[in-house]
């Protein structure tokens, strides 16, 4: 009750100082403590205590890492990371969208650049050394003002791998100009090449970091089956679906909806569980072995559980946090728990992708598998 209570408050500020009192209040430990209840899940070598995860975006530089163990969630994304600190774009530059449960941000890459995240994770890590069993990704990016961005991702990746469980590729922000471009053939190879030059030149122990590019929703089906073969040519470990869009639904009520920048929350919802769909498809279809975490419009169990059937090994969220407050990890996982004792399941990983149409997704997770095949 006192923690929705305290979301109603925060929600009444502008969400950029709200979010900046969250971080503080966070890392003077004004949160709740859970319990930890767990799904696990393992990915290659990666083992997740829980396959709920904490989207890029808001813990931006590794500041409360050790926090968010508490909130019931099983991993983190920081960043994204710039080579260099970074103002962003000017103010205001973060919208609530509150009759559509959305956001839209153009923050580009407002950050205290690789130097301060350094010093965050490398602390962090004294206590929490990689392989510990709440995994840190680390989500790296250009400056906007760089002369060499290649470069920039190998010098991240050379300076951060160290300290990550994961490294996400960010290739898809839609507001940081031409970033999205990395997304074409060959931009995607160079980058993928410097990014795995900056792990191998780095005191990372495996030198065979796990890799996830982080895609826009905004793509057609030509470009993501070129998305895929890429990654999959190149060994990279997972893809991210997705960052926000820049589409913009006709049905959006709030004033807000016309702002300039990427769209996330619960109007994301559709749009990237269909990207997320169609990349399952072709991964089972060519036996490619890519590992999906799916983000965007994860506002209850019943979306968490559309993703996973659509192919998520993985589920991240960001905009429910503004929403629906700090329980919103452990009121997912719980009830994905309840959903999993329903359909008679004891690993998670048997129904990763075995839909092929969210809609019918959805059906199963609102009907459970044996009514909706009635
Ligand atoms: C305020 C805000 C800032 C974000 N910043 C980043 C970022 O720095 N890097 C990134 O890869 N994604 C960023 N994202 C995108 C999220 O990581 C996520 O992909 C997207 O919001 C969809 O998830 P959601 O609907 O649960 O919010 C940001 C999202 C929001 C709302």
């Amino acid at each position: 009750m006192i923690w929705k209570f305290i979301t109603f408050f925060v929600r009444k500020l502008d969400p950029e100082i709200a979010h900046k009192l969250t971080i503080k209040s966070l890392k003077f430990g004004l949160h709740p403590r859970l319990n930890q209840s767990v799904i696990s899940i393992k990915i290659g070598d990666l083992i997740f205590k829980n396959l709920l995860g904490v989207a890029a975006g808001f813990d931006k530089n590794a500041e409360v890492i050790n926090k968010i163990h508490f909130l019931n969630f099983g991993f983190t994304e920081v960043g994204t990371i710039t080579p260099l600190p970074q103002y962003g774009n000017p103010k205001p530059r973060i919208f609530r969208l509150e009759k559509d449960k959305a956001i839209i941000n153009r923050n580009g890459f407002n950050n205290l650049g690789m130097l301060e995240a350094k010093k965050k994770l490398e602390n962090y890590r004294k206590k929490f050394p990689v392989g510990s069993d709440f995994l840190v990704g680390i989500n790296i990016g250009p400056n906007k003002d760089s002369e060499d961005r290649f470069n920039d991702y190998k010098f991240l990746a050379e300076n951060l791998s160290e300290y990550a469980d994961y490294i996400s590729i960010n290739v898809s922000s839609p507001n940081t100009p031409n970033l999205r471009e990395f997304q074409n053939k060959e931009n995607l190879y160079k980058v993928i090449k410097f990014v795995k030059d900056g792990v191998a030149a780095s005191k990372a122990f495996n030198k065979k970091l796990p890799i996830f590019l982080k895609i826009a929703p905004d793509i057609n089906k030509q470009k993501l089956n070129s998305i895929i073969e890429i990654a999959c040519s190149q060994k990279i470990f997972g893809m991210i679906i997705s960052n926000t869009t820049l589409d913009r639904d006709s049905n959006l009520k709030s004033k807000k909806s016309n702002e300039l920048g990427g769209l996330s929350g619960k109007p994301l919802f559709k749009k990237s569980t269909a990207i997320l769909s169609e990349a399952n498809k072709i991964i089972k279809n060519k036996n490619y072995k890519l590992f999906l975490i799916a983000a965007g419009g994860v506002t209850d169990t019943k979306t968490a559980y559309v993703k996973i059937l659509c192919g998520a090994h993985l589920v991240q969220l960001y905009s429910s946090l503004t929403f629906e407050g700090p329980l919103v990890a452990n009121k997912i996982i719980n009830g994905m728990l309840k959903l999993m004792k329903r359909d008679n399941l004891n690993n998670i990983c048997d129904i990763v992708g075995i839909v092929d149409n969210p809609k019918e997704a959805m059906n199963i997770a609102i009907n459970g598998f044996k009514k909706s095949k009635n």
